[in-house]
């Protein structure tokens, strides 16, 4: 199972994927990590991996088309069976997401359809909510929408600011989103003509 990661940060949903691929012997490579920002220091760590890394700052384009342009070649290079977005900070254009549906699949850091769009943690705590937590799910053309394959729950203690709810819930995206990993390379997540997900041998 052929992967493409893409990042605009710090990376540390993707490092827990590549480190689990390896510790699992998972049948799966992450064949590329790509990033929107030259400077992400995901991109220094997945270089230092031995990961082939690609930039493609959107700044060099003067569209959000031609950026997704230049974005979905660079994964096109690579040939994956799936992309991954892991703290990838880019709207993506209903053009990009058609170019990929069916294999482009999101962590959003709440419970969808709770909390879509940014700043989710202080959301969570603004309107009171006692359980917080993270999706991973299908990208469509709809932000922070999709068929939904996996989501971790975390408490909402008292005291509680963005970022150390932030940090609680950091630990469940990526126990969440590598057992979603485990689940591609074993070939067992499907979208069924209903656009629902279905994982073989998962009720
Ligand atoms: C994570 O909370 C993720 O859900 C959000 O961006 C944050 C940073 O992720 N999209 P990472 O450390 O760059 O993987």
């Amino acid at each position: 199972c052929r992967l493409v990661i893409l990042i605009s940060g710090r990376g540390s949903n993707m490092q827990t994927i590549v480190e689990t691929i390896a510790r699992d012997r998972l049948d799966a490579q992450v064949c590329a990590v790509i990033s929107n920002r030259a400077d992400a220091a995901g991109l220094a760590w997945a270089r230092q991996q031995g990961i082939e890394t690609r930039a493609v700052p959107h700044r060099d384009y003067p569209t959000r088309e031609a950026f997704d342009e230049a974005l979905a070649e660079a994964i096109d290079a690579f040939q994956p069976d799936y992309v991954l977005l892991a703290g990838f900070m880019r709207v993506l254009t209903p053009g990009f997401v058609a170019r990929f549906e069916g294999r482009l699949i999101n962590i959003h850091p709440s419970l969808l359809p709770s909390f879509p769009g940014l700043h989710t943690h202080q959301q969570a705590l603004t309107l009171g909510v006692q359980w917080h937590g993270c999706t991973v799910h299908f990208v469509t053309a709809q932000l922070d929408h999709g068929p939904i394959v996996a989501q971790g729950v975390v408490p909402v203690c008292a005291g509680d600011d963005p970022d150390a709810l932030a940090s609680r819930l950091l630990a469940v995206e990526h126990r969440v989103y590598a057992q979603v990993v485990r689940w591609l390379a074993e070939g067992r997540v499907s979208l069924d003509e209903r656009q629902a997900v279905n994982v073989k041998g998962v009720a």
